[in-house]
């Protein structure tokens, strides 16, 4: 039984999210089982009561307070199944800190999540947005999920192909609120090729020999190039890439390309997916800030608490910031945190 088996009542929640904007919640339970989260669940709805679900706070701009129950995923465990040719399963509970876990897989010779470290949150979370960076996303080692399935209250497991794995999205972010993620299974292996071919990640490498490149080695450097542009959300309140990077149609991109021949974009078998960063750089938003929040200095496209700051400070900020995209290219912004409201999340 854990300490907190439950709820607790007018929860401050500026501490449990990175951007550090002030939030109440209503009601507030850490689970840390299944037969907790099904407990808080039917005591939620006993009461006819909102649910959010809350992991690291990394990606979730809270608007105002939170009238229902939320439930933070404590759910622990980390451990090696089915290990055999090279290849193990690391089985995580949602609750643990993902950029911990892919250090202790990293230090343990496995490979295929190390492009992932230093991003902020949970296990649990990761397969919500299909966590992605530097040429590698979840989807790419995720085995399975297992999750509750509100809509009976079963507990599920979920295969990666019945994930809806894409860009910064999946089945999870799709159904909001349906599926509280417990576990989550990923198959890595010692032998598969390490990723290096992410642009920052080559210069990053210069001449070293990447033969000679352990996979430690590769997330101390992604770890190096991340400090180097990303602010630390403990000393400078942010939430990460504040929006996607937009896919636009080929006839698009080269339209844009002949009035911005600089302009980034990554062909897609879709499109071409263009570098929001770039887009809100070329308004002149990179480094503004007024009194309370702004812009990232070496990274547009990090929207940034300075001081006192409120959800409806970042948001009205990200407004101005996608219209004036939306008025120099032509192009729309679609914000990749949720959003928190009274009632429950949205977006
Ligand atoms: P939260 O913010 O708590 O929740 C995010 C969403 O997931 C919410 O909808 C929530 O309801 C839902 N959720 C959380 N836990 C569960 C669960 N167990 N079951 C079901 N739903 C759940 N993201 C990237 O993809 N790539 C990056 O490179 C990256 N870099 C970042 C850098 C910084 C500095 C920051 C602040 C953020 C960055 N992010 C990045 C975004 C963020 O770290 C990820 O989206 C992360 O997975 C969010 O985890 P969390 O536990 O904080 O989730
Ligand atoms: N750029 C600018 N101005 C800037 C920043 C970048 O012009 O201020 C240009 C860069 O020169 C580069 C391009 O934009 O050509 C892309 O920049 P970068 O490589 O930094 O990546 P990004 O597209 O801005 C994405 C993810 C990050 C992830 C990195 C590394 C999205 C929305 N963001 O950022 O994920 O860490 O790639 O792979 O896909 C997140 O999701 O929260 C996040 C941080």
């Amino acid at each position: 039984m854990s300490l907190t088996a439950e709820p607790r009542e007018h929860v401050e929640l500026g501490d449990l999210n990175t951007l550090h904007v002030p939030a109440v919640a209503r009601f507030y339970w850490e689970v840390h089982d299944a037969a907790e989260l099904k407990a808080a669940l039917a005591w939620a709805e006993a009461k006819s009561l909102g649910v959010l679900i809350l992991g690291g706070g990394s990606n979730l701009v809270f608007n105002g307070d939170f009238s229902g129950l939320v439930i933070r995923m404590c759910v622990p465990g980390r451990y090696w199944e089915e290990a055999r040719n090279h290849e193990a399963t690391l089985v995580l509970g949602a609750g643990e800190n993902w950029h911990e876990a892919v250090i202790y897989a990293a230090r343990a010779g496995y490979r295929g999540i190390e492009n992932l470290a230093l991003i902020p949150g949970t296990a649990g979370a990761a397969p919500v947005q299909n966590i992605g960076a530097y040429g590698v996303e979840l989807c790419d080692t995720l085995e399975s999920v297992t999750a509750l399935d509100r809509r009976n209250g079963e507990v599920v497991s979920l295969r990666n192909e019945e994930c809806g794995f894409a860009y910064r999205d999946s089945l999870f972010k799709q159904s909001p609120g349906r599926y509280a993620i417990i576990e989550v299974r990923l198959r890595l292996s010692r032998d598969t090729p390490l990723q290096l071919g992410y642009r920052d990640l080559e210069e990053y490498l210069g001449d070293r020999d990447r033969a000679a490149l352990s996979v430690i080695d590769v997330a101390e450097a992604i770890m190096a190039i991340r400090r180097r542009k990303l602010p630390d959300p403990n000393l400078i309140p942010n939430a990460g890439s504040f929006f996607k990077n937009p896919v636009v149609a080929v006839s698009d991109y080269e339209r844009l390309q002949t009035t911005y021949p600089d302009i980034v974009g990554y062909t897609q078998p879709r499109g071409v997916k263009l570098a929001a960063a770039w887009l809100i750089d070329q308004c002149g938003w990179k480094g503004f800030r007024n009194q309370r929040v702004g812009v990232h200095n070496r990274q547009a496209l990090v929207l940034i608490n300075h001081s006192g700051g409120t959800g409806r400070d970042i948001l009205e900020l990200a407004e101005k910031i996608r219209e004036t995209v939306k008025a120099k290219f032509g192009v729309e912004l679609e914000m990749e945190p949720g959003v928190v409201g009274q009632g429950g999340e949205s977006g």
